[in-house]
Protein backbone atom coordinates (compact mmCIF):
# COMPACT_ATOMS: atom_id res chain seq x y z
CA UNK A 1 0.00 0.00 0.00
CA UNK A 2 1.20 3.51 -0.32
CA UNK A 3 1.97 5.51 2.47
CA UNK A 4 0.02 8.46 3.35
CA UNK A 5 2.51 11.01 3.54
CA UNK A 6 1.01 14.71 5.04
CA UNK A 7 2.38 17.66 3.45
CA UNK A 8 2.94 21.41 4.80
CA UNK A 9 4.70 24.75 5.47
CA UNK A 10 5.75 27.08 8.00
CA UNK A 11 4.46 29.92 6.50
CA UNK A 12 0.62 31.54 5.98
CA UNK A 13 1.06 33.67 2.87
CA UNK A 14 -0.11 33.33 -0.40
CA UNK A 15 2.97 33.71 -2.14
CA UNK A 16 4.98 31.70 0.21
CA UNK A 17 8.16 29.87 -1.11
CA UNK A 18 7.85 26.90 1.05
CA UNK A 19 4.69 26.77 0.18
CA UNK A 20 5.47 26.21 -3.40
CA UNK A 21 8.20 23.80 -2.10
CA UNK A 22 5.77 21.58 -0.17
CA UNK A 23 2.85 21.86 -3.17
CA UNK A 24 5.87 20.43 -5.39
CA UNK A 25 7.08 17.74 -2.62
CA UNK A 26 3.31 16.23 -2.42
CA UNK A 27 3.27 16.23 -6.32
CA UNK A 28 6.60 14.47 -6.17
CA UNK A 29 5.60 12.08 -3.42
CA UNK A 30 2.24 10.91 -5.43
CA UNK A 31 4.22 10.79 -8.37
CA UNK A 32 7.19 8.40 -6.24
CA UNK A 33 4.76 5.73 -4.56
CA UNK A 34 3.17 7.30 -1.57
CA UNK A 35 -0.22 9.44 -1.01
CA UNK A 36 0.41 12.56 0.15
CA UNK A 37 -2.37 15.25 1.76
CA UNK A 38 -0.72 18.85 0.94
CA UNK A 39 -2.55 21.15 3.80
CA UNK A 40 -2.28 24.69 4.04
CA UNK A 41 -1.50 26.03 7.81
CA UNK A 42 -3.60 29.35 6.64
CA UNK A 43 -6.93 26.92 7.02
CA UNK A 44 -6.04 25.83 10.56
CA UNK A 45 -5.59 29.22 11.91
CA UNK A 46 -4.99 28.59 15.63
CA UNK A 47 -4.04 31.27 18.82
CA UNK A 48 -0.58 31.16 20.39
CA UNK A 49 -0.09 28.72 22.81
CA UNK A 50 -1.81 29.58 26.28
CA UNK A 51 -2.31 27.17 29.03
CA UNK A 52 -5.33 28.58 30.17
CA UNK A 53 -7.02 28.45 27.07
CA UNK A 54 -6.21 25.06 26.94
CA UNK A 55 -7.22 24.32 30.30
CA UNK A 56 -10.74 26.11 29.52
CA UNK A 57 -11.72 24.76 26.80
CA UNK A 58 -8.82 22.52 25.35
CA UNK A 59 -8.03 22.36 21.93
CA UNK A 60 -8.49 24.53 19.40
CA UNK A 61 -10.65 23.57 16.81
CA UNK A 62 -8.32 23.37 14.14
CA UNK A 63 -5.39 21.83 16.78
CA UNK A 64 -7.57 19.17 16.98
CA UNK A 65 -8.63 19.00 13.52
CA UNK A 66 -4.87 18.71 12.73
CA UNK A 67 -4.13 16.35 15.48
CA UNK A 68 -6.37 13.57 14.35
CA UNK A 69 -4.96 14.44 10.53
CA UNK A 70 -1.30 13.69 11.59
CA UNK A 71 -3.13 10.29 13.28
CA UNK A 72 -4.40 9.29 9.77
CA UNK A 73 -0.70 9.95 8.36
CA UNK A 74 2.85 7.64 8.77
CA UNK A 75 5.00 10.11 6.92
CA UNK A 76 5.54 14.07 7.43
CA UNK A 77 6.94 16.45 5.08
CA UNK A 78 7.97 19.90 5.64
CA UNK A 79 8.84 22.94 3.82
CA UNK A 80 10.33 25.60 6.84
CA UNK A 81 10.80 29.29 6.10
CA UNK A 82 13.38 30.64 8.64
CA UNK A 83 12.87 33.86 10.30
CA UNK A 84 16.20 34.85 12.28
CA UNK A 85 18.30 31.92 11.96
CA UNK A 86 15.08 30.22 13.57
CA UNK A 87 11.49 28.27 12.86
CA UNK A 88 8.56 30.20 12.34
CA UNK A 89 6.20 30.83 15.36
CA UNK A 90 3.55 28.87 13.07
CA UNK A 91 5.06 26.00 13.06
CA UNK A 92 6.20 25.85 15.83
CA UNK A 93 2.67 26.75 17.86
CA UNK A 94 1.62 24.52 15.22
CA UNK A 95 3.74 21.67 16.48
CA UNK A 96 3.24 22.56 20.18
CA UNK A 97 -0.49 22.70 19.77
CA UNK A 98 -0.30 19.30 18.38
CA UNK A 99 1.98 17.40 20.89
CA UNK A 100 -1.18 18.46 23.92
CA UNK A 101 -3.68 15.69 24.64
CA UNK A 102 -6.98 15.67 23.04
CA UNK A 103 -10.14 13.23 24.34
CA UNK A 104 -8.80 9.59 23.83
CA UNK A 105 -5.58 11.21 21.69
CA UNK A 106 -2.36 11.36 24.06
CA UNK A 107 0.48 14.00 23.98
CA UNK A 108 3.27 12.33 21.44
CA UNK A 109 0.48 10.01 19.65
CA UNK A 110 0.49 11.90 16.82
CA UNK A 111 4.20 12.20 16.37
CA UNK A 112 4.77 8.71 17.57
CA UNK A 113 6.37 6.29 14.72
CA UNK A 114 6.46 9.14 12.32
CA UNK A 115 9.18 9.55 9.83
CA UNK A 116 9.91 12.96 8.90
CA UNK A 117 11.54 14.67 5.46
CA UNK A 118 12.53 18.55 6.00
CA UNK A 119 13.18 20.95 3.59
CA UNK A 120 13.64 24.61 3.36
CA UNK A 121 13.49 27.69 0.70
CA UNK A 122 14.74 31.10 1.33
CA UNK A 123 15.10 33.93 -0.86
CA UNK A 124 18.53 34.14 0.58
CA UNK A 125 21.86 32.44 -0.69
CA UNK A 126 21.41 29.85 2.28
CA UNK A 127 17.88 28.87 1.56
CA UNK A 128 17.27 28.63 5.28
CA UNK A 129 19.59 26.21 6.26
CA UNK A 130 20.25 27.62 9.76
CA UNK A 131 16.74 26.21 10.82
CA UNK A 132 16.35 23.00 9.68
CA UNK A 133 18.48 21.34 12.35
CA UNK A 134 16.53 23.18 14.52
CA UNK A 135 13.51 21.60 13.26
CA UNK A 136 15.32 18.21 13.45
CA UNK A 137 15.81 18.58 17.25
CA UNK A 138 12.40 19.62 17.86
CA UNK A 139 11.25 16.67 15.97
CA UNK A 140 13.19 14.27 17.46
CA UNK A 141 12.11 15.79 20.60
CA UNK A 142 8.99 14.54 20.03
CA UNK A 143 9.67 11.36 18.71
CA UNK A 144 9.56 11.88 15.14
CA UNK A 145 12.37 10.02 13.01
CA UNK A 146 13.72 12.49 10.47
CA UNK A 147 15.70 11.50 7.49
CA UNK A 148 19.47 12.87 7.46
CA UNK A 149 18.16 13.92 4.16
CA UNK A 150 17.30 17.63 3.94
CA UNK A 151 17.10 20.37 0.76
CA UNK A 152 17.88 24.08 1.28
CA UNK A 153 16.26 25.91 -1.57
CA UNK A 154 18.29 29.46 -1.69
CA UNK A 155 17.75 32.23 -4.31
CA UNK A 156 13.94 30.97 -4.17
CA UNK A 157 13.05 34.20 -5.61
CA UNK A 158 13.94 32.54 -8.84
CA UNK A 159 14.50 28.89 -7.99
CA UNK A 160 10.80 27.73 -9.66
CA UNK A 161 9.65 27.16 -12.67
CA UNK A 162 5.89 28.77 -13.71
CA UNK A 163 4.83 24.94 -13.18
CA UNK A 164 5.72 24.52 -9.92
CA UNK A 165 8.92 22.76 -10.87
CA UNK A 166 12.56 23.38 -9.39
CA UNK A 167 14.58 25.44 -12.06
CA UNK A 168 18.02 23.71 -11.06
CA UNK A 169 18.38 20.30 -12.13
CA UNK A 170 20.84 19.23 -9.38
CA UNK A 171 18.22 20.49 -6.80
CA UNK A 172 15.32 18.75 -8.47
CA UNK A 173 17.24 15.76 -8.37
CA UNK A 174 17.78 16.06 -4.79
CA UNK A 175 14.34 16.39 -4.08
CA UNK A 176 13.21 13.84 -5.97
CA UNK A 177 15.77 11.88 -3.86
CA UNK A 178 14.59 12.85 -0.30
CA UNK A 179 10.43 12.17 -1.39
CA UNK A 180 11.88 8.50 -2.61
CA UNK A 181 13.53 7.67 0.17
CA UNK A 182 10.71 9.03 2.43
CA UNK A 183 8.74 6.72 0.46
CA UNK A 184 10.39 3.61 0.60
CA UNK A 185 11.22 3.97 4.63
CA UNK A 186 7.89 4.08 5.37
CA UNK A 187 6.81 1.17 2.79
CA UNK A 188 9.52 -1.09 4.31
CA UNK A 189 8.01 -0.06 7.88
CA UNK A 190 4.57 -0.45 7.57
CA UNK A 191 5.60 -4.43 5.93
C1 LIG B 1 13.12 36.54 7.45
N1 LIG B 1 13.82 36.02 6.37
C2 LIG B 1 15.00 35.30 6.58
N2 LIG B 1 15.61 34.59 5.56
C3 LIG B 1 16.71 33.85 5.81
O1 LIG B 1 17.23 33.20 4.90
N3 LIG B 1 17.28 33.83 7.05
C4 LIG B 1 16.75 34.49 8.11
O2 LIG B 1 17.27 34.40 9.20
C5 LIG B 1 15.58 35.28 7.87
N4 LIG B 1 14.99 35.98 8.90
C6 LIG B 1 13.73 36.51 8.74
C7 LIG B 1 13.03 37.02 9.84
C8 LIG B 1 11.74 37.47 9.70
C9 LIG B 1 10.99 37.95 10.91
C10 LIG B 1 11.11 37.45 8.42
C11 LIG B 1 9.67 37.92 8.25
C12 LIG B 1 11.80 37.02 7.32
C13 LIG B 1 13.27 36.11 5.01
C14 LIG B 1 12.42 34.90 4.70
O3 LIG B 1 13.26 33.86 4.25
C15 LIG B 1 11.40 35.27 3.60
O4 LIG B 1 10.45 36.18 4.14
C16 LIG B 1 10.71 34.04 3.04
O5 LIG B 1 9.98 34.43 1.88
C17 LIG B 1 9.77 33.41 4.06
O6 LIG B 1 9.28 32.16 3.60
P1 LIG B 1 7.94 32.03 2.74
O7 LIG B 1 6.84 32.79 3.43
O8 LIG B 1 8.24 32.59 1.38
O9 LIG B 1 7.68 30.56 2.69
Amino acid sequence: TRPRILVFAGSAREDSFNKRLARLMAQRIDALGGQATFVDLRDFPMPIYDGDLEAGEGLPEHASRLKRMFMEHQGLAIASPEYNGFITPLLKNTIDWVSRPDGDLGALEPYQHKVAAIVGASPGGLGGLRALPLLRQLLSNIGVTVLPDQLAVGGAGSAFHEDGSLADEGKAKALDNICQRLVTTLARSSQ
